[in-house]
């Protein structure tokens, strides 16, 4: 129960999946959790169901004056940033060709999924090099590693994570910062997210005969992924890529 004890955890878009599955599993192996979101109400219920060892903050990932304030708060607040999961993301309308996308459409999802975890990631790492080092966890996808014609701008978002998390980890480890940073790829999550994508019951069926081990993940398969990557367990790894997907990127 304390794989991550006394460690101090910011995680995005916790107010709701994924987010907040990794919110919980942190704070219950004894990491203190910043939960943020822009949905207060989920990231308020996100806090209360893990009931001590956390606080919410209001966050839009997308926003520079949001990261200035939050990591200086967390700096003023609890005096150390362990470790950052960047996870907020959003997929956008369903589906979403590339010819039909709108220029805004595709510049809304870059900009939170692309543009916020590069802010997570320049406004994290010099707070988690002030506390002797830490760990960063950027949320791609396996969207990353495949052509994605329902989701073309989502599937653009998360290959640049993929991309970017490789620049951050080796720049911090060759400028000796001791700041890991690793990607995890989820496949099919049941999630509100996840749901948007699997409209009918006839789609969400042709989807799961796509899935090797015959069924979708829940948001506590990939918390205990980035559990383990957050904690000291991972000390030697850094810009690889945690693929949590039931095989499907293995076909
Ligand atoms: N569910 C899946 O199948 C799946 C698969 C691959 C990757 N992912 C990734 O995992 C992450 C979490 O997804 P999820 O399935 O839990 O989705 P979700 O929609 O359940 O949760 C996402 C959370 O992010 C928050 N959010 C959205 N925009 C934000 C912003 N600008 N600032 C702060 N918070 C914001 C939302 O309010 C929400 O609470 C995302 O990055 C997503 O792309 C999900």
């Amino acid at each position: 129960m304390d794989r991550v004890a006394d460690k101090v955890v910011l995680v995005t878009g916790a107010g709701s999946g994924i987010g907040r599955a990794t919110a919980k599993l942190l704070a219950a192996e004894g990491a203190t959790v910043i939960v943020t979101d822009v949905n207060r109400p989920g990231g308020l219920e996100t806090v209360q169901q893990i009931g001590g060892r956390a606080r919410f903050e209001e966050q839009d990932t997308s926003k520079e004056a949001d990261w200035k304030r939050i990591i200086d708060d967390i700096l003023a607040r609890e005096g150390r940033l362990d470790g950052l999961v960047n996870n907020a993301g959003i997929a956008g309308p369903f589906p979403s060709t590339f010819e039909g996308e709108s220029l805004e459409q595709w510049r809304r999802i870059l900009s939170i999924n692309v543009e916020g975890v590069f802010l997570g990631c320049k406004y994290g790492v010099p707070a988690l090099r002030s506390s002797g080092g830490g760990s960063i966890v950027n949320l791609s996808s396996l969207a990353a590693f495949l052509g994605t014609p329902d989701l073309s701008a989502y599937g653009a978002s998360k290959g640049a994570v993929r991309q970017f998390t490789k620049t951050v980890a080796i720049d911090c480890a060759r400028k000796g910062y001791k700041v890991r940073c690793n990607s995890v790829h989820p496949g099919i999550i049941i999630t509100p997210m996840g749901e948007s994508i699997l409209p009918s019951e006839k789609a969400r069926e042709r989807t799961r005969q796509r899935v090797p081990v015959g069924e979708f993940g829940t948001p506590e398969d990939i918390a205990y992924g980035v559990l383990y990557l957050i904690s000291d367990e991972s000390r030697f790894m850094t810009g690889a890529e945690l693929v949590i997907d039931g095989g499907m990127n293995a076909i």
